[in-house]
């Protein structure tokens, strides 16, 4: 497979200023120019089911319930494992979102792909020499297991807040898709497990859902139970700016419009996504730099 050659890590990727005050005359026109990605079938991935802007009232406020204060739990994935591919695997925004993920990571060495889930990402990063994969769902391993039957993939149960690895084992680390399903403070935890396990100079990778302006115009929860996958018992939405203060030296993209076809994805994101980012726009949003 082709992938793009990833732009250099550069401080000045961080989130600068915040976005214009919600429902202000300077936003409207703004997000008028751009893409609003939750407007278009598909639904989105991490999106309400219940139809309509707003949907996720039906789970209840925003404010911080019970679900927001603990993390998504082991046993929640396991219960998706079964269906997980067949939700994700087509969706355009979530493979151009791994496959601008793993261009930035520039694959090499020892790779940890980390909750790797049922291994969707896995293919992408053939460049490496050796691939870790850790999880903390038995049932999602079992189907990496199934999908990777070789020694290349090792696997192993472990939690990324905690990750099972001596100091700087690996050259990568990817994180797709993961850290959003941590509460902040657990967020914290794993960003430095993420920065303790690279090796220096190492490069991460890491993804997460975008708490856009198209969604907080519709009213999307920020954090909590997302009514979106059955079974997902939590999700944080980050602002570049939560991203920025996790990741302080790394570059952030925009990725995923979903009104845009899918053969634009990538070109959008490459060609426009740190500004994108800034402003608030795109499904998801990738963080990218050297240890
Ligand atoms: C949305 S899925 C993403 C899977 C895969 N990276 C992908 O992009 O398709 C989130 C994955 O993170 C795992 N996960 C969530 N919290 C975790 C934790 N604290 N430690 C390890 N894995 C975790 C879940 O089990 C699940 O497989």
């Amino acid at each position: 497979m082709l992938l793009p050659a990833p732009a250099p890590a550069h401080p000045r990727a961080r989130c600068q200023g915040t976005p214009p005050a919600a429902g202000s005359r300077k936003r409207q026109r703004r997000a008028g120019r751009f893409p609003r990605e939750a407007r278009h079938a598909p639904r989105p991935f991490g999106a309400p089911r219940t139809a309509g802007a707003g949907g996720e009232h039906a789970y209840g406020s925003t404010g911080m319930s019970e679900s927001a204060r603990i993390s998504s739990s082991a046993t929640a994935w396991d219960g998706m494992a079964r269906e997980y591919d067949g939700d994700r695997g087509h969706d355009p925004v979530y493979v151009a979102c791994v496959r601008q993920a793993v261009a930035d990571l520039e694959p090499c060495g020892r790779v940890l792909d980390c909750g790797c889930g049922t291994g969707l990402a896995t293919p992408y990063l053939h460049a490496a020499e050796r691939i870790d994969a850790l999880d903390f769902s038995a049932r999602m391993l079992e189907v990496v297991q199934a999908k990777f039957p070789g020694h290349r993939v090792r696997t192993r149960q472990g939690d990324v807040r905690a990750l099972p690895y001596a100091d700087r084992s690996f050259d990568r680390v990817l994180v797709a898709n993961v850290l959003q399903h941590l509460v902040p403070a657990d967020q914290l935890r794993a960003a430095a497990e993420i920065r303790r396990v690279l090796k220096p100079g190492g490069r991460y990778a890491v993804t997460v859902h975008h708490f856009s302006l198209t969604k907080q115009r519709a009213h999307w929860k920020k954090q909590g139970r997302p009514g979106s996958h059955d079974g997902c018992d939590y999700i944080f939405r980050y602002t570049c700016e939560e991203l920025a203060a996790l990741f302080p030296n790394a570059r952030i993209r925009a990725v995923g419009f979903y009104r845009w076809p899918a053969r634009s994805q990538l070109l959008l994101t490459r060609l426009a996504g740190h500004w994108l980012a800034r402003r608030g726009h795109g499904h998801m949003l990738c963080a990218y730099g050297t240890r």
